[in-house]
């Protein structure tokens, strides 16, 4: 645990589910108050504020489309009303579409970009506004993947998403960094998480994936809720701009595992 995240307040978008659920939890572990951000997922959502409680954190979960400013703006609400303030918020929710590039729908393009990029511009800038306004220390966790370094043929959409979340990171990590907020992505590999629960249902797959892992394994959402913990804490207070790679060491090209090449 880390002391100094007892009692600070936290917004985790795409928390009823994945990634986002695990980081929930792991904030009421360290005894943290959580706004829970859905979609649709209700029940999930709800599951996931009983889980946090019973870690020893508070929790209130609040329906928002993450990618308009309205539902940017109900969260920090919640924040602000609920729990008196915001120390920490992560740009987590996300969504990806398979299609090669050149059938993808302008539709399926936009819907891609608006979750995966504008969200994490509007939700960063929600925070930003509120750290600044009120003069306080704060930090922003934005999940990338390793595909904003690693191409991704029939994930164009996506991997161009995530390639812009790594340079807005880095450019609003520089440029607030005089003004007492940390910013930092988090490129998580291949993980156990529903995103990827039909893919992995088929074995074949899942044993494709997992010899793309020098670590031989599949990861779990408490291990990117871990390196999320880290980066919300004083524990990294000198790190800021970013992205920590938790892949089981899939961003090493690992075609070179056995010395060819
Ligand atoms: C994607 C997963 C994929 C992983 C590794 C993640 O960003 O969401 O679907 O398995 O990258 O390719």
């Amino acid at each position: 645990m880390y002391s100094d995240l007892n009692g600070k307040v936290a917004v985790v978008t795409g928390g009823s589910k994945g990634i986002g659920n695990a980081i929930a939890k792991r904030f009421g572990g360290e005894h943290m108050s959580v706004v829970i951000n859905y979609h649709t997922d209700e029940v999930g959502a709800q599951k996931a504020a009983k889980v946090v409680e019973d870690e020893g954190g508070r929790a209130a979960i609040v329906q928002a489309d993450i990618s308009t400013e309205e539902g940017n703006k109900k969260l920090l609400d919640t924040a602000i009303h609920e729990f008196g303030g915001l120390d920490v918020w992560v740009n987590n929710a996300g969504m990806e579409i398979k299609s090669p590039t050149h059938k993808v729908s302008l539709e399926d393009w936009d819907k891609v970009i608006a979750v995966d990029q504008r969200g994490v511009f509007l939700g960063s800038k929600t925070a930003l506004d509120y750290f600044v306004s009120n003069d306080k220390k704060g930090n922003i966790i934005n999940m990338s993947s390793v595909h904003e370094q690693i191409p991704w043929p029939t994930f164009a959409s996506y991997a161009a998403a995530k390639g812009g979340v790594k340079l807005f990171t880095k450019t609003i990590a520089m440029e607030y960094a005089n003004q007492n907020v940390r910013v930092n992505a988090i490129g998580p590999g291949a993980i156990n998480t529903p995103i990827n629960a039909e893919k992995f249902a088929d074995k074949k797959q899942y044993d494709k994936t997992v010899s793309m892992i020098p670590m031989d394994r599949i990861g779990t959402p408490e291990e990117v809720a871990a390196g999320a913990a880290w980066l919300a804490s004083d524990e990294s207070s000198y790190v800021t701009g970013i992205t920590l790679f938790i892949d089981g060491g899939m961003t090493l090209y690992p075609a070179f595992k056995d010395g060819e090449g």
